[in-house]
């Protein structure tokens, strides 16, 4: 992890900020956040009778399939936007230590708001780690019924059809239902602006994420002390 994750924004009335999504992060979940936003929305006159004179022109059809193309092309856009970020991301989220555990037998606290007293977390949380475990396995099942509802349909039986149908359906559900709990935590941890601005207060940080925190001080403190005109942006400027 390099040491620009860190960025300390002082000054007499604005608090230690840590940087914890570059911009390249920002973009590309915007993208996932607005392409599954345009998914739900045109999907949903496609199963839903009601609202079926939504899609009778067949605009809600491309727009369905324009934002598909946009959501596979996460992942790639995301190694090929920030490497680093991605690999962290996978890796992060598939270890799980004994602090892990034990967050998850009291996760009930934090679903209530409160942070205090949890066990420490890394950069990423329990509950956000089975989040995006959860995310991965229903985006798969989404995007290969929805493969094979686009491109194959002409070749398959109505079985094989219901069939593929059925997983699309329940991924999206299952998607849906996690994007709820997503903005759910979003608003009860005020985070929203970590992810507009890419920083979080070092106070927040250190309740919620404290050996993410540590982590970061520890390699801030490996830093070469360079003389000051080698120095690079000081203090006070949050550019990266
Ligand atoms: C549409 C509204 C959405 C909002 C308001 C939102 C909000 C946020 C926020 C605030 C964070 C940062 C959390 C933190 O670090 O404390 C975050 C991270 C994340 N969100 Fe969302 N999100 C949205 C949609 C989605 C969707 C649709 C997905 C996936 C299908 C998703 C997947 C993720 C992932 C994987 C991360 C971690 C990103 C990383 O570490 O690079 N989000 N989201």
């Amino acid at each position: 992890m390099s040491d620009t994750r860190i960025a300390e924004v002082e000054g007499a009335d604005r608090e230690e900020q840590l940087l914890r999504y570059r911009p390249a992060q920002r973009y590309i979940h915007l993208l996932v956040a607005s392409s599954f936003t345009v998914l739900f929305l045109t999907g949903l006159p496609l199963i839903f009778e009601p609202l079926s004179f939504l899609a009778a022109n067949g605009w809600s059809r491309i727009i369905h399939r324009i934002a598909a193309v946009a959501f596979m092309a996460v992942p790639f856009l995301y190694f090929l936007a920030d490497r680093q970020g991605a690999k962290e991301l996978i890796v992060e989220s598939f270890q799980y230590d004994k602090d892990d555990r034990r967050w998850l037998l009291h996760m009930g606290k934090y679903f209530l708001g409160q942070a205090e007293g949890m066990p420490p977390q890394g950069r990423l949380n329990a509950g956000q780690k089975l989040h995006h475990l959860a995310v991965l396995i229903l985006g798969a099942g989404v995007v290969f019924s929805g493969l094979v509802l686009w491109i194959w349909a002409g070749q398959l039986t109505d079985v094989q059809l219901s069939w593929a149908a059925l997983v699309h359906n329940i991924s999206m559900l299952g998607l849906v239902l996690l994007l709820i709990g997503h903005i759910y935590f979003t608003v009860l941890y005020k985070a929203i602006n970590a992810m507009h601005t890419g920083y979080v207060p070092r106070t927040d940080a250190e309740l919620e994420h404290a050996k993410w925190v540590a982590e970061m001080d520890a390699l801030k403190a490996r830093e070469p002390k360079l003389p000051p005109a080698e120095q690079g942006p000081t203090p006070g400027s949050p550019e990266r």
